[in-house]
């Protein structure tokens, strides 16, 4: 059946109101969340196009499994609980698996996992003490595919459909080229045998799927997910076989000899099933599993792939952990939902929707106007977000994005909060459009746009909107790093009207920041002491903290290393300084303006009275780069947060051995180094493909083997 639109924001309401809910009063109520349950199940698995998390889908699905379970009497053969969820369409043959296809329990914690771990132990009869092995793997997000062989040939591949019967998609499965066709089976004794896995896609051929049809004008993809289920079940097999789709094995469902014998037993653990798998040729992820020898084991695993999810090659959502030994496995048995071998740990969400409730203007330090977005709070991987930059107006304008209106947030890895889409078919018809303002918000001058820019600007060079932010941005870490001066700080001098230029940042008056509510001395001291720390700064970072639009902290580094003495800037044209690395004719153009500007002569030559150093440093000039060195002639980028050593000194040791370090993903890049919760530069490289990608690991060990 489909859904109406008004059927759909029914729905949707009743969703906030069982997620609130923490027992269900009656037996209608129960049915009601039922058919909630059934509307979801049918946004994800037929649409692709999901309105609630995976996460709070789980909290639906679990109040009704309380439900049923507290009031037998209120359940129902039809309910969703009842049967895996379905696939199935009338396209396909239907066939029948050998063994039913299972779903996975959930974990959310690190509670649930040690749960999980007294639940096994006690069905094993194993006490706390005894040795129990867990073998623990990535949790591919994809579509489920079981396949047969028989006789060393595949004869079979299916969808998992309800569980016990899935769609017949042979000749489709056979266009995977990670799926081999002929696998000697028979060398084991084995004559029909069923694999369990999942059909993906790899993050670098989504990307590469999505620029493509936004080229050709077609609806991109959600995720890779998506693009992998769909054509999954594509009616012509040269569709799948366009999509370079990957097949991991994760499970022997079903072995058995020429006598009809099984052979489940051939081997006596999952680790070594995936073993003889992988020697047979199937993809299994054998370099990225491992066995556990405790359930403390599985928890440093877990901790380890949720830092490595964003950098790997494939989209996870999770660990799965299963007990190793199958006679084990045997012992512990099944519910008709899920092993009670195995569990899922999956990963915090990342995506939420939740509501527009209305937008502010913000301007930046060079005068963007940034439109964010007020969003009814939402927790996501672990933070509260409640503010999410909506970027530009065309940003706004291509996801048709009103006020009032449902939206998909999502926050990954190192990403500032984003808004995926809006849900147009949840309006109610009193949302609004959102009015991009053609006055500065602070300084009510015109804005201007340029050609080739995303951004409205405010043109006034001595909006004071503008000349605040840049003064925070100064005194930020990546600028002048003045410890103890930071926005709330700036803001409240800034109202005092102590604050015209930036010169004033150094010329404070303490004894009177010492009287400020909340202050006193010993704070007033404080921050003398780093001011007067800030002013002995490379020159490099003054330059940063100039806010010079298009000279960020890379550009600054290049001027700094060519340049004695600030000053000496006015003297440069266009053309010198577009002789440095990255610097095109729009920021030479900034540069040259901005030197030649006689409120800015001014302004450094007052700086320069008060303490303020001008003159090249030691760390202006970065020792001659090592031309033997390792990453000799390479470009380098770092992302994510390191664990080792702080990107500033990694940078350092990078251009000690050869490198250069870039402060963007292009083709330029050679090498992205991927610390912990890398985001979108990291996607972007994925999606480039031309970049080696390193981890920190992989990093250290080339820069040590020097
Ligand atoms: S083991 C009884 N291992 O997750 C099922 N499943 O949510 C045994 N999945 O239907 C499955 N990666 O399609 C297993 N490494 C992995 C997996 C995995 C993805 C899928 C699988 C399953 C679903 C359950």
């Amino acid at each position: 059946m489909r859904y109406t639109p008004d059927q759909t924001r029914e729905f949707n309401r009743l969703t906030g109101h069982f997620l609130e809910a923490a027992v269900v009063q009656n037996h209608r109520a129960t049915e009601e969340l039922r058919n909630v349950i059934r509307f979801h199940e049918w946004r994800y698995y037929v649409l692709d196009d999901p309105l609630i998390s995976d996460f709070d889908y789980d909290r639906l699905y679990k109040l009704l499994e309380r439900t049923e379970a507290a009031y037998p009497e209120w359940a129902s053969e039809e309910s969703p609980t009842r049967r895996v969820s379905s696939d199935l369409t009338e396209s396909f043959a239907t066939v029948d698996h050998l063994s039913p296809m299972l779903s996975l329990e959930n974990s959310y914690d690190l509670a649930d996992l040690e749960a999980f771990d007294l639940r096994v132990r006690k069905l094993c009869g194993l006490a706390a003490n005894e040795a129990l092995d867990y073998f623990a793997e990535p949790k591919f997000d994809g579509g489920s595919i079981a396949v047969i062989y028989e006789n060393d040939c595949l004869v079979r591949a299916a969808t998992r459909g309800d569980g016990a019967r899935g769609e017949e998609i042979t000749a489709n499965a056979r266009t995977i080229r990670s799926l081999p066709l002929r696998a000697a089976f028979s060398s084991l004794g084995i004559f029909r045998v069923e694999l369990r896995g999942e059909a993906v896609l790899s993050k670098q051929r989504f990307h590469a799927i999505n620029l493509q049809r936004e080229t050709d004008g077609l609806p991109l993809f959600a995720n890779p997910r998506n693009a992998a289920t769909g054509v999954l079940r594509a009616k012509d097999p040269s569709e799948t076989a366009a999509r370079n789709l990957d097949a991991f094995i994760f499970q022997v469902s079903h072995a058995e000899a020429q006598n009809g014998h099984t052979q489940l037993d051939a081997f006596p653990t999952q680790a070594s099933w995936m073993e003889q798998l992988d020697a047979l040729g199937f993809k299994v992820a054998l370099a990225d599993r491992k066995v556990c020898k405790s359930i403390k084991a599985v928890e440093d695993f877990v901790g380890q792939w949720t830092s490595r999810r964003d950098a790997y090659f494939y989209d996870i959502d999770g660990v799965v952990v299963k007990v190793n030994d199958l006679s084990m496995q045997q012992r512990c048995g099944s519910t008709a939902h899920h092993p009670r071998w195995a569990v899922a740990h999956k990963f915090q969400a990342r995506q939420s929707s939740s509501t527009l409730l209305g937008v502010e203007f913000q301007i930046g330090k060079i005068g963007s106007i940034t439109p964010v977005a007020k969003i009814a709070p939402v927790q996501l991987a672990g933070v509260t977000v409640s503010s999410v930059s909506l970027h530009n107006e065309d940003f706004i304008a291509q996801r048709d994005i009103r006020i009032g209106d449902q939206v998909l947030v999502e926050r990954a890895g190192d990403v500032i909060p984003y808004i995926v889409k809006a849900f147009p078919e949840l309006r109610k018809g009193d949302e609004k459009p959102i009015a991009f303002p053609s006055h500065c918000p602070a300084c009510n001058t015109p804005l201007v746009r340029e050609e080739d820019e995303a951004a409205w600007r405010c043109p006034n060079d001595r909006c004071e909107g503008k000349r605040l932010q840049c003064m925070i941005h100064h005194a930020s870490k990546d600028a002048m790093d003045i410890d103890g001066l930071g926005k709330s700080l700036i803001e409240r001098f800034y109202d005092l009207g102590w604050l015209a230029d930036l010169s004033d940042l150094y010329s404070l008056d303490y004894e009177a920041i010492a009287a400020l509510e909340g202050m006193g001395k010993k704070s007033a001291e404080n921050l003398r002491r780093s001011i007067e720390k800030a002013k002995d700064n490379p020159l490099y970072r003054l330059l940063h903290g100039l806010c010079i639009h298009h000279i960020g902290k890379k550009i600054a580094q290049r001027i700094a290393a060519q340049v004695e003495y600030l000053p000496d800037l006015a003297q440069w044209d266009a053309e010198r300084f577009m002789a440095i690395d990255d610097v095109g004719p729009v920021a030479a153009g900034n540069l040259v303006r901005f030197f030649a500007n006689p409120h800015n002569q001014q302004m450094l030559r007052r700086m320069e009275e008060l303490g303020v150093n001008l003159r090249a440093k030691d760390d202006d000039h970065p020792q001659a780069s090592g031309s033997g060195g390792i990453f000799h002639g390479k470009t380098i980028l770092f992302t994510g947060t390191l664990e080792r050593m702080g990107r500033d000194e990694a940078e350092r040791l990078a251009e000690k051995l050869g490198a250069r370090v870039l402060s963007a993903v292009s083709s330029k890049l050679d090498l992205l180094v991927v610390g912990r919760d890398a985001g979108s530069k990291l996607a972007k490289a994925q999606k480039l493909g031309t970049v080696e990608i390193l981890d920190e690991q992989a990093f250290f060990d080339r820069a040590g083997s020097q």
